[in-house]
């Protein structure tokens, strides 16, 4: 197959914000996941996963959005400061109905994103809170002039305001978080980011309330009122999309699946090309310098739960298929990286595509923490143009593109490539070739196996990546660079080229 790759087309920036992870209170994410509480014999600091943390710093997470999900638009702030032994208990609706405690709340999650080192996304509840206490919490986390709230603040322990840009206002308000219409949502949203206010350096951005997506069920309506009515007071519109086989009451093993449910399951990733296209189509007509990022803030594989495990807490393994769906998915989000600057996987932790498990003391880097952290070079990078001939496998729900790729240029003129081979069982050959310069192969890794291939808590390092070798240059002078690439089965590959 031949591909080529064009230095001299310079597309946009890739955003490194793509790489974005999404936390909620739902099941074993927060608590037992991310946060196990100060006395705990976990290690830990200030009650937050020291593992968990080391790991994610290494994945290279830029943004991390909480507190939900629809549990955001239940969730009430004031009920997660202070004394954690007085903090109000709640139910929690929405994930399996169990006793939310409180205990991590606004100080913590902040204190969570200070030791990983990203940059905190904040969803704020539209759809059972008053503007009131939405623009209080907004002033408590961020102004630093004398306030009733600021003096709480201080109270509860910390001087300083800290610095939070993203703010989303409503999740999927057009289901559990109201149940409302996109004319209705988008006179909401107006209402309620104006009380969104800047109070230090940092002006918010603000983030409305998108479409929910489903496999060639696109929902441009929603995209189209709301870019129609509100365009002028957003920054950013996000979008959610989950890959899922069947239907929602059956949608099958995450780890027994046929070769078939594999492929279909990868058509459905392969989607998202199309989903991105036709939203920023959308967009386009209302936004056509594409001020307004494009954000996917839920995305990725939702299997039925692990057997003997709680239907509400989503918690599922992840396998070499999950680790394609990243693959494919985070290629379409980079080649869109002109509108799309922002995109978070649900969810970080223990809950639907998650790239650590945790069990106990226990912790367990999953493919998809593979597949994130080989595509991290790519951040802020410079996309370029490229062209790629691919096979095709014919699946029932339509054709699967064999490779994937995304090329980009960094600063000083290498070049990334991400590469995936959706082929169960047959390796790609590639025929490379690098237009107008001479390059070297500098380096590469490959994540590779069956596609049911795992990491469990016994056996945690089945599937990591490796050096990737099997890169040969064939010719190289000022005109170009031509390379013979073999990519494995089942794999995703990085590969570096520096230039000479
Ligand atoms: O990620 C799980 C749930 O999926 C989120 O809470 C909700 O926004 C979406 O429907």
């Amino acid at each position: 197959m031949r591909y080529i790759v064009e230095p001299r087309l310079k597309g946009a920036e890739i955003n490194k914000n793509i790489y974005g992870q999404f936390s909620e209170h739902l099941g074993r994410c927060i608590y037992g996941g991310l946060f196990v509480g100060k006395d705990s014999k976990i290690e830990n600091v200030r009650g937050i996963r020291s593992d968990v943390v080391d790991a994610l710093k290494k994945m290279g997470i830029p943004n991390l959005r909480w507190p939900g999900g629809c549990f955001a638009d239940e969730y009430h702030w004031r009920d997660g400061i202070g004394e954690p032994s007085t903090r109000k208990k709640m139910i929690n609706t929405n994930w399996g109905g169990v006793t939310e405690d409180n205990s991590f709340g606004t100080h913590e999650f902040l204190d969570l994103c200070d030791q990983i080192g990203c940059e905190p996304y904040i969803n704020l509840n539209v759809g059972s809170g008053t503007v009131q206490e939405m623009e209080e919490w907004v002033e408590y986390m961020t102004s630093s002039n004398l306030s009733p709230m600021t003096a709480l603040r201080e109270k509860n322990g910390r001087k300083e305001p800290w610095n939070v840009k993203f703010l989303g206002i409503g999740n999927e308000n057009w289901g559990c978080g109201g149940s409302m219409r996109p004319e209705y949502y988008s006179d909401v949203y107006r209402r309620y980011q104006t009380f969104v206010h800047q109070y230090g350096a940092q002006k918010p951005f603000k983030i409305a309330c998108g479409a929910g997506t489903g496999f060639k069920g696109l929902n441009l309506e929603w995209t189209d009122v709301l870019m129609k009515n509100a365009a002028h007071a957003m920054d950013g519109l996000s979008l959610h999309y989950y890959t899922v086989l069947g239907s929602w009451e059956k949608k099958g093993s995450a780890t027994e699946f046929t070769e078939d449910d594999y492929y279909r399951t990868l058509v459905r990733a392969q989607f998202v090309e199309e989903l991105l296209s036709k939203h920023d189509a959308v967009m386009s007509e209302y936004d056509p310098d594409k001020r307004i990022w494009l954000i996917l803030d839920e995305w990725g594989t939702w299997f039925d739960v692990e057997p003997g495990t709680n239907p509400g807490f989503l918690y599922q393994q992840n396998t070499m298929r999950d680790a394609l769906v990243a693959g494919i998915s985070l290629n379409s989000l980079q080649r869109h990286a002109d509108r799309v600057k922002m995109a978070n996987i649900a969810q970080l932790v223990n809950v639907l595509q998650s790239p650590i498990l945790t069990e106990g003391d226990k912790m367990v880097l999953t493919p998809t923490y593979y597949a994130f952290d080989l595509y991290q070079k790519h951040q802020q990078n410079t996309l370029l143009g490229s062209l790629l001939e691919t096979e095709s496998i014919d699946t029932a729900d339509g054709g699967l593109k064999t490779i994937s790729e995304t090329a980009s240029e960094d600063k000083d003129g290498n070049i990334v490539i991400t590469l995936t081979n959706a082929s169960a069982k047959s390796a790609a050959s590639i025929q490379l070739r690098i237009d107008g310069g001479r390059y070297e192969y500098a380096s590469g890794r490959v994540l590779t196996g069956d596609m049911h291939d795992m990491n469990t808590f016994d056996e945690k390092n089945a599937v990591a990546p490796k050096a990737f070798t099997d890169v040969k240059i064939a010719a190289a002078d000022d005109n170009g660079t031509e390379a013979e690439i073999s990519l494995p089965s089942c794999s995703l590959t990085e590969l570096v080229f520096k230039r000479l």
